[in-house]
């Protein structure tokens, strides 16, 4: 059965991916993301993508594969009050809640004027904004909405979590999803939910690094995995298809780390 899949970050990088997995196996996705520009220009490509190229389950199966996009800031309270607004009157329910939104708000130019207690205090409440409440809020909003028994919850983490980002803010802001997800996952279980988080490492393909990481710094973070590569967004994608598949019904609770071995590092 087609199930309704809502993917927030879902106009570029690992979103995008998702959504391009899930579609191919025909499910509905539901992409939101703050510029509405960005979102139709995907959900255009993937539907034109799925109408070439169908997948297994895709129109000549049960699915269809449809692409919706949901204009929204979820870092605020009216942005995810929005996406549950459209997405109760639309279709009623959540399958499966994907939260991919995020970005590491330390990145790029320094904050704060160079006083360095204003630019720790930017980067560390862009990062909770970006990383957090962008996860927990959507949550919040859309778990009265998520089908009990089977549904499904998944959340974007990152090996910052574990090895730090440089700058803290960042990887930190992806420690604090972790005793979320262990505590909805406690929550959601009776109820036959799973909640799982993915940690990827560097991930290449996406606008994550705003196109300034530099060459040495990416040889450094491929040098830190086992297999030697840097990860495709299909990568994480397909990952996460998994802990939304009936196959992986006992396993809740957990953090998949998807990075080629980086996390125990070299
Ligand atoms: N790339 C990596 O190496 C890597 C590694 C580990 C973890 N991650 C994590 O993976 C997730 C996906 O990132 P990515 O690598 O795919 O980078 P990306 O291409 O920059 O994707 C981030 C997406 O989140 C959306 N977004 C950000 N803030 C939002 C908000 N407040 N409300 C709604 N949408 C918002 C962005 O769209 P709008 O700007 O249009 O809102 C964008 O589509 C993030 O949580 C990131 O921290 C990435």
């Amino acid at each position: 059965m087609s199930r309704t899949v809502v993917i927030s970050g879902g106009g570029t990088g690992i979103g995008r991916a998702t959504a391009d997995v899930f579609a191919r196996a025909g499910d509905r996705v539901v992409l939101v993301g703050r510029r509405s520009d960005v979102l139709k220009r995907t959900a255009d490509e993937l539907a034109d993508a799925l109408a070439r190229h169908p997948g297994d389950d895709g129109p000549r199966g049960t699915g269809t594969g449809e692409v919706v996009t949901i204009a929204a800031d979820v870092a605020e309270t009216h942005g995810a009050r929005h996406v549950r607004d459209v997405v109760s009157e639309r279709f009623g329910r959540v399958d499966v809640l994907v939260n991919s939104a995020g970005g590491n708000a330390a990145l790029g130019s320094p904050a704060g004027d160079g006083d360095a207690v204003e630019q720790a205090a930017e980067h560390w409440v862009g990062n909770f904004r970006s990383n957090v409440l962008t996860a927990v809020l959507l949550t919040e909003a859309l778990r009265d909405l998520l089908t009990a028994p089977g549904g499904r919850v998944v959340f974007v983490s990152s090996i910052a979590a574990y090895r730090g980002s440089g700058s803290g803010s960042y990887g930190a802001s992806k420690a604090a999803l972790h005793p979320y997800m262990y505590d909805l996952a406690a929550s959601l279980g009776p109820t036959g939910i799973t909640v799982n988080a993915v940690a990827p490492g560097y991930v290449a393909d996406t606008e994550f690094f705003r196109g300034q990481l530099a060459p040495e710094r990416e040889r450094t973070l491929i040098d830190q995995t086992l297999n030697g590569r840097a990860a495709t967004p299909h990568d994480i994608a397909r990952t996460m298809h998994w802990l939304a598949s009936p196959d992986s019904g006992h396993v809740t609770a957990q953090i998949v780390q998807v990075n080629g071995g980086a996390e125990r590092g070299r």
